[in-house]
């Protein structure tokens, strides 16, 4: 049966399954605001696989499903206190499967993420250390410096703000590079390693298709655990090696990860969030022998500039291709202000991000879409008395909130919670967003919904998209026009328009455009593709 399936199979153009993550577009699910599906205004899993079938018909390979594990809740469930179990909030072990399941049937992977630099303050190793237990070597727990051990044990500050440390009622200090509540594991346990691995396989048993890894580049401290001896650190995230980030140590527990997601059937693949400070050094995260991806964050902070961004896509393939992997192109995530508004907001900001949308689309390699930005979503400049991002509570970290980026998706209708869920939503969505919402763009010529859907759909039908070679072509300064096989891209980062020539049969354009025969004049902050 299943061998004369096989036969008929081969007579038909089957989808392409080797490799898949290399130039696979995968949706970025921030599970509480995606979709409610038992109406106490808080994204659900039944809610979200409810909505599965928008992702399957924007046309992308795969779903990440940000944590949805037993936790407190003090960083949006990147404070895991159970790694087996669904958090009420979000639905049961059952929805999980039924979503996944559901997610398969679609033709969706779904990739989940995993929270392995530290725990819940809640998690039973984290109490059992607190009570003295031996579980408190599988954390970094110090005596303090100055004459009573008043002071931190050394000068690290937390990404959130403040020291990284908190003193416990015993006296000792334990080391948080997050809030409080997210204690920092010791990746030197071999308690902590074999965890790990099972809590892999629990969701690769469950038939996840992968794992994106938090803070994949911060579960190795350097030795002895020495001084910065600057302020501000959070700001050197990303643009130097620290002596918590980035660190060589933490490439030999990728390679063991990429051990046992290998020993799977199905091509499971793991995906890096990691803040390395260069390209090269970001690509040793995807060496053969490590992980399938990952975030290129040096292009999702790189300025509306055509020369900037030009040098970080060179770099950025020329860094991954010397160790044989693909780039993972993002420009937006559940941490940082929506591209929409980082590009100016308003109209020039939307303009900007649709531009953008395609530029990325064309590049060769894989690239993630957050949930909202198919929508062409703004950041939503929030009060504080709705504000629940732990930075937000902790001394100095008042900087780079990420709540606006959080706000509960619109799906119609024409006022909040705009088909969310029954209930409200957990933060509240801006009056005016009717216009944004799926309904409302649904087959509307130019929206943005149906760009993306034209974009993600092409790029499968225009074979010289997604993995593959590209070349540069000369065109004016603050354009950026390159050539894939069959498919030249033109972008127009200017505030003007720009006349080339015309480099083929338009295919699709952020802008209404109307080329002529022989020349094209690209408006302002526009991309295009052609086929050639
Ligand atoms: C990652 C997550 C972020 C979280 C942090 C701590 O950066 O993306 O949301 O706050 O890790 O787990
Ligand atoms: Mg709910």
């Amino acid at each position: 049966m299943t061998q004369e399936l096989a036969r008929t199979r081969t007579d038909q153009p089957v989808p392409r399954t080797t490799n898949w993550w290399r130039d696979a577009v995968i949706y970025q699910v921030y599970v509480r605001s995606f979709a409610d599906g038992d109406g106490d205004g808080i994204g659900d899993l039944p809610g979200a696989r409810a909505r599965l079938p928008h992702l399957a018909e924007l046309g992308v390979d795969a779903v990440w499903l940000t944590p949805f594990y037993g936790s407190p809740q003090a960083d949006g469930g990147y404070d895991v206190a159970d790694y087996r179990v669904v958090d009420p909030l979000f639905g049961n072990l059952a929805d999980a499967q039924a979503l996944v399941y559901e997610a398969h049937r679609l033709g969706l992977r779904v990739i989940v993420d995993i929270v392995p630099n530290h725990t819940s303050d809640q998690h039973a190793w984290f109490r059992a250390a607190l009570a003295g237990g031996e579980e408190r070597a599988r954390y970094h727990f110090r005596p303090g410096r100055g004459a009573e051990g008043e002071l931190p044990p050394n000068d690290w500050e937390s990404v959130f703000g403040g020291p990284a440390w908190t003193r416990t009622a015993d006296g000792d200090w334990y080391l948080h590079l997050f809030a409080a509540e997210q204690p920092d594991l010791n990746w030197e346990h071999p308690a902590v390693h074999k965890e790990f691995e099972s809590i892999l396989r629990f969701w690769l048993d469950l038939g996840v298709d992968g794992f994106r890894i938090d803070v994949a580049h911060g579960m190795i401290k350097a030795d002895g655990m020495p001084d910065i001896g600057r302020r501000e650190q959070a700001k050197m995230i990303g643009a130097q090696v620290l002596p918590f980030f980035d660190q060589d140590g933490v490439h030999e527990i990728h390679r063991s990860w990429r051990r046992l997601l290998d020993s799977y059937d199905g091509e499971r693949i793991g995906v890096a969030e990691a803040w390395a400070p260069s390209a090269e050094r970001l690509a040793l995260y995807v060496r053969p022998d490590e992980l399938h991806q990952a975030f290129n964050f040096q292009f999702l902070t790189c300025a509306w500039d055509a020369s900037a961004m030009r040098q970080v896509i060179d770099s950025s393939l020329a860094a991954t291709t010397s160790v044989g992997a693909t780039t993972t192109w993002v420009l937006s995530n559940h941490d940082v202000v929506r591209h929409t508004t980082r590009y100016g907001g308003g109209e020039q900001g939307l303009r900007r991000a649709r531009a953008a949308a395609l530029l990325t689309l064309a590049l060769p390699g894989s690239a993630y879409v957050y949930q909202g930005e198919e929508l062409g979503l703004p950041e939503v400049d929030l009060p504080d008395s709705v504000r629940q991002d732990p930075a937000f509570f902790r001394g100095d970290g008042q900087e780079g909130l990420r709540d606006g980026c959080r706000v509960p998706l619109p799906w119609s209708g024409d006022s909040a919670p705009y088909g969310f869920g029954r209930g409200g939503s957990w933060l509240p969505q801006p009056d005016g967003w009717k216009a944004l919402s799926v309904a409302a763009q649904s087959g509307e010529p130019g929206s943005t919904l149906e760009l993306y859907r034209s974009a993600i759909t092409l790029r499968k039908q225009l074979t010289g998209l997604g993995d593959g070679e590209m070349e540069w072509l000369e065109s004016p300064v603050g354009t950026l026009v390159f050539r894939r096989s069959g498919v030249v891209c033109t972008l127009n980062a200017l505030a003007d328009a720009v006349e080339l020539p015309t480099p083929g049969r338009l295919a699709l354009s952020s802008v209404e455009l109307t080329p002529a025969a022989d020349v094209v004049r690209l408006p302002a902050e526009s991309c295009a593709w052609w086929t050639v």
